[in-house]
């Protein structure tokens, strides 16, 4: 039997620009750079070191408050489950302390929406039984047909485009997007707006997609999408539909009153927003590491039931979303690591999936990994993404649109990844296929 291609582990010493840990300000500051999650290599050898030596790490980066590093998959899932000892409120991804007292300056508070993400119960568990039913895989196979039109109509631009093309700028990142578009009911007019509303939001540390205002600049785009929400709305209230939006528009608050315009905005924000880059860069890692890896595309071409398998361990390797912060409640304990009430904690996603306490050769890509739906990509617990169903039914059906349409995928320039340590993926995919 073929054995899969392995990529190397990346170590520090070996892998340039990653600071020993023995510097440890300059460690630190490698663990939040954004430039971090833009090198692949990079990233892995900081997070090797810390499962290996540290793995549950005192960060104290320069210009941010101190936090926890979780580095290893078990005490990831231990953190994610106990809801009552980690909380989400109120600190929800790595911010500089410059940036989190702007956002209190423009808001008061400590957040420019509020959303699933950053609630506890009782008020999460209310706004996610709002929408788990839309979401859920029965309701999700109802959109299969219409979500199969997108992507043939992705692909077929691919062929238009001749046998080369941006897969990441020109493909990955609109199919997904029209996908979530289809679940808001949203008209194909607004399209470009909601692709700049989903950049400003994810793609807020990277300079391409960076207003020059920064975080003024990111409240002016909630602002802009402020606007279009209230209009969502008041359409679905006085015309109900069979979307998301609709749901939205019309849900009801735990005592019974009707949504706020606040709450309301920040679904729909949560939605167009976790929806897109995510899906977009794991369907580009997907097919880089298709084309990296001649073997596994082959076993795919073979016996296409192989594909949500693949689809998962796609997932599994470009772990899109680079952490999520818990808050401890109360005193507590992890790893053996004792940790105060109100300290903060990053539980690095992308490390509990190179974790090889769970996953056997966790470098190697391996569309047939038998256990690779234990992946952290989706978070777990009470706040496991709620779109997982979507993510992995459009990546699905992407596939084999692409598999079924085109031949020979080859590299044709340097793939580039986004700068940003809360959402980061690929930004450009360059390749060469042959139309069948
Ligand atoms: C939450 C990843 C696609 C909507 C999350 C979380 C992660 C994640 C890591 C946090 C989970 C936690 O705290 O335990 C991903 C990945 C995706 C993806 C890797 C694609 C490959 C989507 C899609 C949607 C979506 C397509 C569209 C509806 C959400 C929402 C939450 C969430 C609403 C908040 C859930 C909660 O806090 O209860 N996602 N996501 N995601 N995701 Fe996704």
């Amino acid at each position: 039997m073929a054995t899969a291609a392995r990529s190397p582990e990346p170590r520090i010493g070996l892998t340039p620009h990653v600071p020993s840990p023995e510097n440890k300000a300059a460690f630190d500051a490698a663990i939040v750079d954004p430039d971090s999650y833009a090198h692949e290599e990079r990233y892995h050898a900081i997070f090797n070191y810390l499962r290996e030596e540290a793995p549950v790490y005192w960060c104290e980066p320069d210009g941010y408050r101190p936090f926890w590093t979780v580095a290893r998959h078990a005490d990831i899932r231990r953190v994610e489950l106990d809801t009552d000892t980690f909380i989400n409120d109120p600190r929800l991804t790595l911010a500089t302390i410059a940036d989190e007292e702007r956002i209190m300056a423009m808001t008061g508070g400590n957040k420019l929406t509020r959303n699933l993400v950053s609630m506890d119960n009782p008020d999460h568990k209310h706004f996610r039984a709002m929408t788990q039913g839309y979401f859920s895989p029965k309701h999700m196979k109802q959109l299969e047909e219409d979500i199969r039109s997108l992507a043939r109509e992705s692909v077929e631009h691919m062929a238009a485009l001749g046998s080369e093309c941006d897969f990441a700028s020109e493909v990955a990142i609109w199919f997904p997007l029209r996908v979530i578009m289809l679940t808001l009911g949203a008209p194909r007019e607004d399209e470009a707006f909601l692709m700049k509303i989903t950049q400003e939001v994810f793609g807020a540390q990277d300079f391409d997609h960076m207003r020059p205002e920064e975080m003024g600049g990111l409240f002016a785009t909630i602002t802009e999408f402020n606007a279009w929400c209230d209009r969502i709305t008041a359409d679905r209230k006085a015309n109900p539909r069979e979307d998301v939006s609709t749901i939205i528009a019309n849900a009801t608050l735990t005592d019974g009153s009707p949504m706020g315009n606040m709450e309301a905005m920040s679904y729909y924000l949560i939605i167009a927003a976790a929806g897109h880059d995510t899906t977009s860069s794991s369907s580009s890692a997907g097919l880089l590491e298709l084309i990296r890896n001649p073997e596994e595309m082959r076993k795919l071409r073979d016996d296409p039931s192989l594909l949500p398998n693949a689809v998962e361990e796609m997932i599994r390797w470009a772990s899109p979303v680079k952490h999520f912060f818990r808050t401890a409640a109360k005193d507590a304990e992890v790893g053996g690591v004792p940790i105060k009430a109100g300290d903060g904690l990053v539980m690095a996603y992308p490390s509990a999936n190179r974790d090889s306490a769970v996953f056997d050769d966790p470098f190697a890509f391996r569309i047939d990994r038998a256990n690779v739906r234990q992946h952290l990509a989706f978070g777990y617990g009470p706040h496991l993404c709620l779109g997982q169903h979507l993510a992995k039914l459009e990546m699905r059906i992407l596939f084999e649109e692409l598999l079924a349409r085109f031949d020979d995928f080859a590299l044709a320039g340097d793939p580039e990844w986004t700068r940003a340590s809360f959402v980061s993926g690929m930004k450009h995919l360059p390749i060469r296929y042959r139309a069948k």
